[in-house]
């Protein structure tokens, strides 16, 4: 995780050492080394560009805590039918994203065609449940009521008190690890360099974004820039206010167990989602044995502590929804931290600074959104547009109307009447 990042004040940042020991310019420089960092780095590579990824550990970030459900259909939520487009064309672009990554990589990302099962406990859950179902047939999408009975015949460690559920057969999964695994893999063969380093400043040149100042002083330059920093980006110095991503984190904490082999079967088939007395919670059972529990959400900061109140209550729920569970082992807890935007949605594309690019804010979508992500991104860096359905998601949607495009830091705007200089600013 990147719990131990800090915010960094302008006089905080090493002055620039472009001509001493800089790495070699990039056309693309990504910051940021999560799965969204890495896709873009890929498909950046794959289109001819020198590439640069900054990150001190790349492959890291939320894909080592997140459960990696491709939830379209079971997460939809009132007011994101837009959204519900993109994760829709990416969850129908998974299977050949897949096949494409693992024949780069030589390794499997656990993408598992499950399904899922979403049920409820008690008689609001069961409200709140039939309210989603209505929401997903308005939306033309496909998902069946069940009754607790057939929920069980289903899934037949869920408590008896199970009473009734939706089964989306559409709704699957990935193993975040092993895909971001895979896109350091496909990012190395593809020739995409890695810097490990943290980057602390945007770099503005005569009104265009250069690169980034990185935490040892040096620069690194770049025709264009993407953060894909999750809520890290806002961290960022050099950028004008209005240019800050306005991505907050939201954390999660998340169990990991290890299902026990049965002769009665499978502990579970396919991911099972509920609400249990309003909180939110899904089991993902992966064919390596592995069951992840999650999640909190939890407005802290970027604070990632794992709590006694967090893991009891995923257990506790988890306990009322499949009461066998309890036998399991235990194998690890963790908390990360979603990039969440005001309207839940991504940032994907140009700032109103020449040649910086966002894609980031992914929030609860970062894996689903992974392959969609990667095509918008490449076809932007390389074209200059972004394809037409990224476009509802540019980060110009959140930036002040009439805004200018020239944009100078805090200290290229102070009246010293001088040259525009290269800065971190
Ligand atoms: N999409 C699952 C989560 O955000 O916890």
């Amino acid at each position: 995780m990147r719990s131990s990042r800090t915010t960094r004040t302008t006089s905080q940042i090493p002055a620039a050492r472009p001509d001493s020991g800089s790495p070699a310019a990039a056309d693309t420089l990504v910051v940021g080394g999560g799965i969204i960092g890495l896709v873009t780095a890929w498909r950046s590579a794959q289109r001819g560009m020198r590439t640069t990824v900054v990150d001190p550990g790349p492959g890291g970030g939320a894909a080592q805590v997140a459960a990696g459900m491709l939830a379209a259909v079971t997460e939809l939520h009132y007011g994101e039918e837009d959204l519900l487009g993109l994760n829709l064309a990416s969850a129908a672009r998974y299977p050949d994203f897949a096949a494409e990554l693992e024949e780069a990589s030589g390794q499997e990302i656990g993408y598992r065609a499950c399904g899922t099962l979403a049920v409820a406990l008690d008689a609001d859950d069961r409200a709140d449940l039939r309210e989603l179902h209505a929401l997903q047939r308005r939306c033309g999408l496909e998902s069946q009521w069940l009754s607790g009975r057939e929920c069980r015949r289903l899934e037949p460690m869920l408590a008896p008190s199970v009473r009734g559920g939706l089964r989306v057969d559409g709704d699957h999964q990935a193993d975040p690890r092993r895909l971001a695994a895979a896109l350091l893999l496909a990012c190395e063969r593809a020739g995409v360099t890695f810097l490990r380093a943290s980057a602390v400043a945007v770099s503005v040149t005569h009104d265009r974004a250069t690169g980034v100042t990185l935490d040892d002083g040096r620069a690194v330059r770049a025709g264009q820039t993407v953060l894909a920093l999750g809520s890290y980006a806002s961290k960022l110095a050099g950028l004008p206010p209005e240019l800050v991503p306005p991505v907050r984190p939201v954390k999660g904490q998340v169990l990991r167990l290890r299902m026990l082999p049965s002769a009665y079967g499978p502990f579970l088939s396919r991911t099972v989602r509920a609400v249990v007395r309003g909180g939110h919670i899904y089991l993902v059972p992966r064919t390596n044995g592995e069951l992840v529990i999650g999640a909190t959400s939890e407005e802290l900061g970027w604070d990632t502590t794992v709590t006694a109140g967090g893991v009891y209550e995923l257990l506790r729920d988890a306990h009322e929804l499949t009461p066998g569970l309890t036998e399991l082992p235990l194998t690890e807890t963790g908390a990360g931290i979603r990039p969440a935007s005001p309207d839940n949605a991504p940032l994907l594309g140009p700032t109103t600074l020449p040649d910086l690019h966002l894609a980031t804010g992914h929030y609860r979508n970062g894996v689903l959104l992974t392959p969609v992500t990667g095509d918008a991104m490449g076809e932007l860096l390389a074209t200059g547009e972004l394809p037409r359905q990224a476009r509802p998601f540019t980060p110009r949607r959140f930036t002040r109307q009439g805004h200018s495009s020239t944009h100078r830091s805090p200290a290229a705007a102070t009246p010293t009447g001088s040259e525009p200089q290269e800065q971190s600013a």
